[in-house]
This record gives C-alpha cells, sequence and structure tokens, in this order.
C-alpha cells in the first residue's frame, strides 16, 4: 500500500515537473511560430537572410543540397558553435565553408538566421515558406 501511493507521488511529479520543464523550454525558445508557418520578425528576417546568403549551399529550406542540412547540424551545433563556424568558416569532408566575418549583413543578423534554424530544426517551422505574424 505505501509502497503504490510512494510510486503514485513519483509519478505526479514527474509529469508535473516535465510539463514545467517543456514550458520553460517553450518559453526559453528564440522563435515563435503560429499556425506552422506565421513567425515573429525576428525569425522572419532570420529566414530572408538565410534565403539571401545560405540557401544556395545549404537548400532553399536548409533541408542540405551541396552543403550539409542545417536541419540536422543544429541538432548538436549550439548557438555558439554555430556563430563561430558562420564567422570564421569551416573546412571538411564535403567542402569549404566560407566565412563570413567581413559580411556585415550576415553578421548583423546572425541571432535571427539562428532564430529560424532553429524553428526549423525543432520542427516547429516545415518545408514552408514562412509568413510574418502581424
Ligand atoms: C558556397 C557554399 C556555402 C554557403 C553560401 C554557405 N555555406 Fe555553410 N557550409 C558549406 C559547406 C560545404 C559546409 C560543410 C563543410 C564541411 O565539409 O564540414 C558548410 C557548413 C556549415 C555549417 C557547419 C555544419 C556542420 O554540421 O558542421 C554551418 C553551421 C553553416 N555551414 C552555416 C551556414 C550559414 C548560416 C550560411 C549563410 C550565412 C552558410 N552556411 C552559407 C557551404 C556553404
Amino acid at each position: 500500500m505505501k509502497s503504490t501511493s510512494f510510486t503514485l507521488l513519483s509519478f505526479s511529479l514527474l509529469i508535473l515537473f516535465n510539463i514545467t520543464w517543456q514550458t520553460v523550454l517553450a518559453d526559453g525558445r528564440p522563435y515563435t511560430v503560429k499556425e506552422g508557418h506565421k513567425v515573429d520578425s525576428d525569425t522572419y528576417l532570420g529566414y530572408k537572410l538565410y534565403r539571401n546568403w545560405c540557401a544556395r549551399c545549404h537548400g532553399t529550406f536548409a533541408q542540405g543540397l551541396a552543403a550539409p542540412s542545417l536541419t540536422s547540424s543544429l541538432k548538436s551545433l549550439d548557438r555558439s558553435s554555430f556563430i563561430r563556424i558562420v564567422s570564421r568558416g569551416k573546412k571538411g569532408k564535403m567542402g569549404v565553408m566560407p566565412a563570413w566575418q567581413s559580411n556585415q549583413e550576415v553578421m548583423k543578423g546572425i541571432d535571427q538566421i539562428y532564430s529560424y534554424l532553429r524553428a526549423r530544426t525543432d520542427g516547429a517551422l516545415g518545408n514552408v515558406v514562412p509568413e510574418l505574424n502581424k
């Protein structure tokens, strides 16, 4: 009897903390997506910059092309490694990623690009052209 109620209590706590954790995580995410495609202004700017500067190698929606899929890469790359690679570039098995540190437009919008790619990686935003949520 005692152990049953203890198990029940543990389960309730687990569910409670799980929900709280997800809420915190959702709030801490650097983007908002409504109806699957309406995004906040930062994420929208990030998408535009991505399309201008990155899509020709990494694919229209970051799904990968001549360069790796960034929605896969960002599963293991954190924000600071992402910023380091984008500014300094990278030479690897797939080829050469140019350094962007002298491109003011990319460097000023790097957080916005990250937001867009994070929304794509988390699955909040699919292979769709996002719309600015007004
Ligand atoms: C001229 C083609 C080209 C363009 C344009 C380009 N990249 Fe890349 N990028 C590459 C290649 C090739 C690699 C893979 C290098 C390697 O072999 O590891 C890469 C790798 C990366 C990586 C590391 C991925 C990983 O898994 O290690 C990131 C992050 C990245 N690119 C972001 C960007 C962003 C953001 C932009 C736009 C500002 C951009 N790239 C534009 C070619 C490009």
